[in-house]
């Protein structure tokens, strides 16, 4: 095969652990994240050269744990433009893993287009012994640049595997198989330039998503119950002009009673009450554990807190605000 007929792939590099540099190549802990530059990693991959050819671009140079709303602005726009060119096929980013499954899910009920959208990472920096960023960079691209990987929404491959952005989740702090799809599993697989899928992505996405990123990002902060949990959270981000909350709940998304009067008191003063559950794995039903009748809530379903917040952001964004509207958005997406 020639070159000149592989598949244009964008690579959008915005930092992270990928792009790690330690002092010595046995420290896969102590480094710095977000300091090698996207035309350095591209050229740690010479393999690429045999699936894709490779449009490179430096957006960010963050280490995710850092990710602001400005960023995933100037992100989706980007996408959106490579998208609407004839040339490019697919887009690659490569991320830091902490806030992956955010971004991942934020891009994926805003960018507009059935092209491949694929978010990668590393576990170890660079520098590494047994650096993963390598390969997965070469599997993402791989992804990327694959016609069955089209009108699935935004994936992230990472490990050989190929999940949706909607499920996944960084589950270990340092082992490479870092993340999972808690209950609906892995989408596919990548592994030596071949890709398998074995199911479809579901809920609605990219141009079925009647959300984008704008100028507004309401304020959507995130409380935790547990054990002897007080309102005071609660009532200070309510203080604070908080547009919507998202609880991380006990077990099935149930809120310690304390803390349940916070909420019942914010309902009533127009703030959007999400329940969602600290566990990571499972879903929160409505009117489960605790009434969303009662308190004016609505429950996150298979999304974890971290997700709901990105959705409920949106949500309110578009003007989605009454309880019964947003229940009908968290079963949507
Ligand atoms: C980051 O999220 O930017 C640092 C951690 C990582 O990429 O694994």
């Amino acid at each position: 095969m020639t070159t000149d007929i592989l598949p244009r792939i964008a690579v959008l590099a915005t930092g992270g652990t990928i792009a790690g540099r330690a002092g010595d190549a046995s420290m896969t802990a102590g480094y710095k994240a977000g300091v090698v530059g996207v035309n350095d990693l591209l050229d740690a991959v010479p393999a690429l050269g045999n699936v894709a050819r490779i449009h490179a671009e430096q957006i960010a140079s963050v280490d995710s744990k850092d990710m602001s709303h400005a960023l995933w602005t100037t992100l989706a726009q980007r996408i959106d433009a490579l998208a609407a060119q004839d040339d490019i096929a697919g887009i690659v980013v490569t991320h830091g893993t902490d806030t992956l499954e955010e971004t991942a899910y934020l891009l994926h009920l805003t960018v507009k287009t059935a092209k491949p959208v694929v978010l990668t990472a590393a576990m170890r920096p660079s520098s590494a012994l047994s650096a993963d960023g390598p390969l997965n960079l070469l599997n993402a691209v791989t992804v990327a640049a694959c016609a069955q990987a089209k009108g699935q929404g935004v994936l992230v491959a990472f490990n050989n595997q190929i999940h949706s952005a909607r499920d996944v989740t960084k589950t270990s702090t340092y082992a490479v198989d870092a993340f999972r799809s808690p209950e609906v599993g892995v989408l596919g697989f990548v592994q030596d330039g071949r890709v398998e899928f074995q199911r479809a992505v579901t809920k609605a996405h990219t141009l079925a998503s009647e959300f984008a990123v704008g100028a507004q990002w309401p304020m959507v902060e995130i409380v935790t119950s547990y054990a002897g949990v007080s309102r005071m959270a609660v009532d200070a981000l309510v203080a604070a002009g908080v547009k919507g909350i998202v609880v991380a709940g006990t077990g099935n998304g149930s809120i310690h009673a304390s803390m349940t009067q916070g909420l019942v008191d914010a309902v009533k003063a127009g703030v959007a009450v999400v329940r969602a559950s600290r566990v990571g794995s499972g879903h929160v039903m409505r009117n489960g554990a605790a009434s969303d009748d009662a308190l004016g809530s609505v429950s996150a379903g298979t999304l974890n807190p971290y997700k709901a917040r990105v959705l409920l952001m949106l949500a309110l964004a578009a003007g989605v605000e009454e309880a019964g509207a947003l229940q009908r958005v968290f079963e949507r997406y």
